[in-house]
């Protein structure tokens, strides 16, 4: 294969338990692939065929699938991969079934689990290659491979069910139906959202994906990207986004994460900290500290006026009102 995902470590994601597939000698693979090649373009996906077997199975067609699969058959006309069994660009019209599940004559001869691909059984790389054979070159899919749901082996198939179409359907697109799929997994994020300040996600009015790409990102922590690749969340706080003639530096260098909880916080505004003074003079003060040599004063220190004991000091942001860069202000004062 001219492209390869991240090798496995099994079982790590919850998913579907169940038998690993049999692996392919290595001639056998280089066969079929030769044959693949001439047959069809090389980003469609390989078939698997179990060891088992001394014949490869040949296509059978989704009329042969019809025969014992009539439900999932009748309600594959309304799966978007429809699309797949009428036309012949992706080169398995009339068989599509197959386009995922692999050749299946022998299968539907012996009727056996074991002569059949089920890609929630395989292992999450090989499951996601039966779909990236059709889905790699896509945009969505560009910061896959440097994603952590590929590095941690989370599927396509643990957030897109191709038949199951329950509530969600193949893909979850109101907001409430993503978040309740992505905090199925992560619930220790769902309960920073459960603080006083957050976004609106438990009412349903932002999901996840406002912020994270699912599919991965090339920014840290699947973060989604807006235009020029800058923190999605200039997408909505466009106003943050400058260029300023006078940066704050830590809202451009170290991102909204320096001062804000971007999950939810019991401090208003979101903040890392109780009073915003607090917030400040973890990188204003030359307070003597233990590593204070290593690690002298991020920013600049407030000049000697700045008395913390009079009250009209500690709120920074009644005079430093440009907290997020000025237009005119070195001082960040308007
Ligand atoms: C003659 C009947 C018959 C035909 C034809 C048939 N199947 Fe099946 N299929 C079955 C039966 C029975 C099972 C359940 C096997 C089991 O659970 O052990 C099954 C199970 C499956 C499974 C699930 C395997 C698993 O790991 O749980 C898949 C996927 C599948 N079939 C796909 C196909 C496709 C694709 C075709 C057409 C190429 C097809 N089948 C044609 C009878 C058939
Ligand atoms: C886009 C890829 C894809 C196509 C096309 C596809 N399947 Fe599946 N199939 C899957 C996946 C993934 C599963 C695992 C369960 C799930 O995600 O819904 C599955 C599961 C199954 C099962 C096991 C039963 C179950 O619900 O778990 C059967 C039987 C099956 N498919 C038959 C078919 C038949 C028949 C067709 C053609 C009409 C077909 N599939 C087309 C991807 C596909
Ligand atoms: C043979 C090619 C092919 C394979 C293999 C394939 N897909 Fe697709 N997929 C398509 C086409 C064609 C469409 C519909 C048109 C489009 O989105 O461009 C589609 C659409 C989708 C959509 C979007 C549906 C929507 O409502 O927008 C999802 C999600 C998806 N596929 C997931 C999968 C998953 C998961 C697998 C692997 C189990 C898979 N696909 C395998 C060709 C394929
Ligand atoms: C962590 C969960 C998750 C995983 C893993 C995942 N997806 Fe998605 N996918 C989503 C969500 C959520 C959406 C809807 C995104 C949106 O509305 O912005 C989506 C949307 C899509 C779409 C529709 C594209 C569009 O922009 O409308 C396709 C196609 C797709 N995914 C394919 C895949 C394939 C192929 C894989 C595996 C390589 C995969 N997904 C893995 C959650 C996931
Ligand atoms: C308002 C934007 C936003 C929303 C909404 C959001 N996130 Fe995040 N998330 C971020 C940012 C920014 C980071 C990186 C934080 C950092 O750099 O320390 C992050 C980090 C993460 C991380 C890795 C670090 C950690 O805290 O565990 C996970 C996992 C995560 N988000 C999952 C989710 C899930 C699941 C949802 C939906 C329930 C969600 N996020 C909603 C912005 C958001
Ligand atoms: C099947 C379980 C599962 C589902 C569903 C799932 N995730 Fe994850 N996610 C993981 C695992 C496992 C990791 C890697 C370990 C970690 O960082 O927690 C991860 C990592 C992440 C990270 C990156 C953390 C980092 O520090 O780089 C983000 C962001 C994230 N997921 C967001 C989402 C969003 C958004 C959704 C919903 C569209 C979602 N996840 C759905 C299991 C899941
Ligand atoms: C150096 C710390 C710091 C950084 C970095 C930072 N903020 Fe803030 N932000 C604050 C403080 C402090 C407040 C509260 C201001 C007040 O009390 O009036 C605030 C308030 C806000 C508010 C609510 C009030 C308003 O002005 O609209 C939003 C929205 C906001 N920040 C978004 C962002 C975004 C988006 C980023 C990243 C581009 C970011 N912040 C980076 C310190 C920061
Ligand atoms: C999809 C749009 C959207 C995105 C993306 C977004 N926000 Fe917001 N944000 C809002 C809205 C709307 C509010 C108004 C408060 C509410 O929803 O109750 C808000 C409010 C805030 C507030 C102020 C809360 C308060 O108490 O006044 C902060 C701080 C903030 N966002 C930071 C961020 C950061 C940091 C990011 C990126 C990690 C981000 N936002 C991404 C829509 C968004
Ligand atoms: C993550 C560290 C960090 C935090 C938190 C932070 N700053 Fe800064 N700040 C800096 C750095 C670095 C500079 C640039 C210093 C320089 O150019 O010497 C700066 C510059 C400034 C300046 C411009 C003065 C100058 O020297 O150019 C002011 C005023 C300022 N910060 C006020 C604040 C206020 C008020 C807060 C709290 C809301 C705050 N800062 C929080 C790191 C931080
Ligand atoms: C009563 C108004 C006021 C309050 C409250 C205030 N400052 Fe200032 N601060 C100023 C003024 C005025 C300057 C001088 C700005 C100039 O020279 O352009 C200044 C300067 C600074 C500078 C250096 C700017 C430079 O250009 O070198 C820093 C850093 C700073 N303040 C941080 C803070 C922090 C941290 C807090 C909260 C603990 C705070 N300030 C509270 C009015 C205030």
């Amino acid at each position: 294969m001219h492209w390869r995902l991240p090798s496995a470590n099994d079982g790590h994601p919850p998913r579907p338990s169940g038998a690993r597939r049999a692996v392919l000698p290595a001639a056998a693979m280089l066969l079929a692939a030769t044959l693949w090649g001439a047959k069809v373009k090389p980003s469609a996906p390989a078939p698997i065929v179990p060891a088992t077997v001394d014949k490869p199975a040949e296509y059978a067609g989704s009329e042969t699938c019809q025969m014992c699969h009539e439900d999932i058959f009748n309600a594959f006309r309304k799966n978007p991969h429809h699309e797949v069994e009428t036309n012949k660009k992706y080169k398995f019209d009339t068989k599509a079934c197959e386009s995922c599940h692999g050749p299946g004559s022998k299968h539907a001869e012996s009727t056996s689990a074991a002569d059949i691909r089920n890609p929630a059984k395989l292992k999450p790389a090989d499951a996601d290659r039966a779909c990236l054979g059709c889905h790699l070159n896509r945009p969505t899919q560009v910061g896959r491979i440097n994603g952590s749901h590929a590095k941690n082996e989370v599927a396509c198939v643990s957030c897109h069910s191709v038949h199951k179409n329950g509530p969600n359907g193949l893909v979850a697109r109101k907001a409430a139906e993503v978040n309740q799929l992505c905090a199925g997994c992560h619930t220790d994020v769902w309960a920073s959202f459960q603080q006083p300040f957050r976004h609106r996600l438990p009412e349903g009015a932002m999901s996840c994906v406002d912020c994270h790409n699912p599919h991965g990102s090339f920014l840290a922590h699947n973060v989604q990207t807006a235009q020029a690749n800058e923190p999605g969340c200039f997408k909505c706080h466009g106003d943050k986004a400058g260029p300023f003639p006078f940066e704050h530096a830590p809202v451009r260098l170290d991102g909204c994460a320096a001062c804000h909880l971007p999950h939810g916080s019991s401090n208003p505004r979101m903040l890392t900290r109780s009073d915003v003074r607090f917030v400040c003079m973890e990188c204003h003060s030359n307070l003597p500290t233990p590593t204070a040599a290593a690690n002298p004063a991020l920013g600049s220190v407030p000049p000697a006026f700045h008395d913390l004991r009079a009250p009209q000091f500690r709120e920074c942001t009644t005079c430093h009102q440009k907290v997020h860069g000025s237009y005119v202000d070195r001082g960040l004062l308007r």
